[in-house]
C-alpha cells in the first residue's frame, strides 16, 4: 500500500491536485471550518505544496492565538518570514494587537478631522470609542489589514489560514449596502459642493477639494476591488475542513450554504483525521472500531451532502502535525 492511498468509501470526482490545474490563476486561498479541525495545518500543507508546485507563496494567519510559529517550529510573527526548508514559502503570523491600535488610530484621525471639517467642537473621544470599542470593528480592522497584504500583490499565490468566514460574508453581503450609502454620500455631498459654489463669489471655493468625498471615494473603491477579487472563481477559493463526524459537518454546511448566497467561489471541501480501516488490526480494541466505524458513517453523509467538492482526505496521524516535514507528510495526501 502506498503511502498516500487511503481506503476511503467514496469517490472523489475531483482532487485538489485536478483543482488545481484547472485553476491556474488561482491567488487567494482560505481555509474555513470548525475549531480545532485543523484549519492551520491544511492550510499550511496547502501553502507548502504550492511552493513545491513552484508558486511564491504567503502562508497568513489573522489569528490572534500564535498558530503558525508553533506549527512550523520557526518563528514568523509580525512579518513575513522565509520558511526554512520550504524554498519560495513565506510565512507571516499577524501582529492582531499592532493591526487593531493602528486602525484605531487611523480612525481617530479621521474622526478629528472630520469633526473640525464638519464644525464640530469637541466629543472627538466620544465618537472615537462608539465607533472603535465593539467587536466587528477589531474583526474588520482584520479583514482591512488582509485586504492591504492581497493588494500589495508580493506574492503568486496566498494562503490564508483561518478563513475570515463570518467577516468576509458580512463584509460582501454589507457592500451592496455600503456602495447604496456611499452613492449618496457622494451624491449629497456634489450637491452641497455645487451649492457652495452657486453661493460663493470667491475663486477659492470653487477649486477646493472635498477630504471626505475623496475618502469615500478611494473605500468604496476598496471594497468594489476586494469584492470583485473574493468572488472571482478563477482567482478565489475557500476550502472547507471537516471531520468525519457530525459537529464539524453541520458547520460547513451552514458555511457552503452562507457562501454559495453571496456568491463567494467554494474551492471544496477537505476531510481530516480519517481513520483507515485496513490500518486497523483485527484485534484492535472496540473503542478503535466503534470510532472507525463512526467514521465511515459520516464519511458516506460527507458524499450525500458535498459529493463532488470533496478534494482530499487526510488520515489522522499517530502524533500532531508540527515542523516542515510533517506537513510535507500532510501535503502529500492534501494533493495526492
Ligand atoms: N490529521 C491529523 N493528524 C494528527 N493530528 C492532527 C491532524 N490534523 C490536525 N492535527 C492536530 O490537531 C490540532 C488542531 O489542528 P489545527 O491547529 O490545525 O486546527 P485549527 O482548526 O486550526 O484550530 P483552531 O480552530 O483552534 O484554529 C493540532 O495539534 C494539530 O497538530
Ligand atoms: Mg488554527
Amino acid at each position: 500500500m502506498s503511502a498516500v492511498t487511503l481506503d476511503i468509501p467514496i469517490t472523489i470526482t475531483q482532487t485538489l491536485r485536478q483543482f488545481l490545474d484547472e485553476h491556474p490563476n488561482l491567488r487567494y486561498t482560505f481555509f474555513g471550518g470548525k475549531g480545532g479541525v485543523g484549519k492551520t495545518v491544511m492550510a499550511g500543507a496547502a501553502a507548502v505544496g504550492l511552493a513545491q508546485r513552484g508558486h511564491r507563496v504567503l502562508l497568513a494567519s489573522t489569528n490572534p492565538v500564535h498558530s503558525l510559529s508553533s506549527m512550523l517550529d520557526q518563528d514568523v510573527f509580525g512579518k513575513p518570514t522565509p520558511v526554512e526548508g520550504v524554498p519560495n514559502l513565506w510565512a507571516y503570523e499577524i501582529d492582531t494587537r499592532d493591526t487593531i491600535e493602528r486602525a484605531k488610530q487611523d480612525i481617530r484621525e479621521k474622526i478629528s478631522w472630520f469633526l473640525k471639517y464638519a464644525d464640530i467642537k469637541g466629543r472627538a473621544e466620544e465618537f472615537i470609542e462608539a465607533a472603535t470599542m465593539n467587536p466587528a470593528f477589531e474583526e474588520s480592522a482584520m479583514f482591512e489589514n488582509m485586504l492591504e497584504i492581497i493588494f500589495k500583490g508580493e506574492y503568486d499565490v496566498y494562503v490564508f489560514d483561518t478563513a475570515p468566514t463570518a467577516n468576509a460574508r458580512r463584509l460582501l453581503g454589507m457592500s451592496a449596502v455600503y456602495t447604496l450609502w456611499v452613492n449618496k454620500m457622494i451624491q449629497s455631498r456634489e450637491e452641497a459642493r455645487k451649492l457652495r459654489i452657486k453661493l460663493s463669489f470667491s475663486k477659492e471655493a470653487k477649486e477646493e477639494k472635498d477630504p471626505l468625498l475623496e475618502y469615500l471615494v478611494t473605500f468604496q473603491e476598496r471594497i468594489e476591488r476586494a469584492k470583485k477579487l473574493l468572488t472571482d472563481p478563477e482567482k478565489t477559493a475557500f476550502f472547507f475542513v471537516t471531520l468525519p463526524e457530525a459537529l464539524p459537518i453541520a458547520v460547513i454546511r451552514r458555511f457552503i450554504n452562507w457562501f454559495t448566497d453571496f456568491g463567494i467561489p467554494i474551492g471544496g471541501v477537505v476531510v481530516n483525521m480519517y481513520m483507515d480501516p485496513r490500518a486497523i488490526p483485527d484485534d484492535a480494541d472496540a473503542f478503535v472500531k466503534n470510532r472507525v466505524a463512526m467514521q465511515q458513517r459520516y464519511m458516506k453523509e460527507i458524499e450525500q451532502l458535498f459529493g463532488p467538492m470533496v478534494r482530499a482526505v487526510v488520515p489522522l496521524f499517530d502524533t500532531e502535525i508540527r515542523g516542515v516535514e510533517m506537513l510535507k507528510r500532510t501535503a502529500d495526501y492534501l494533493f495526492a
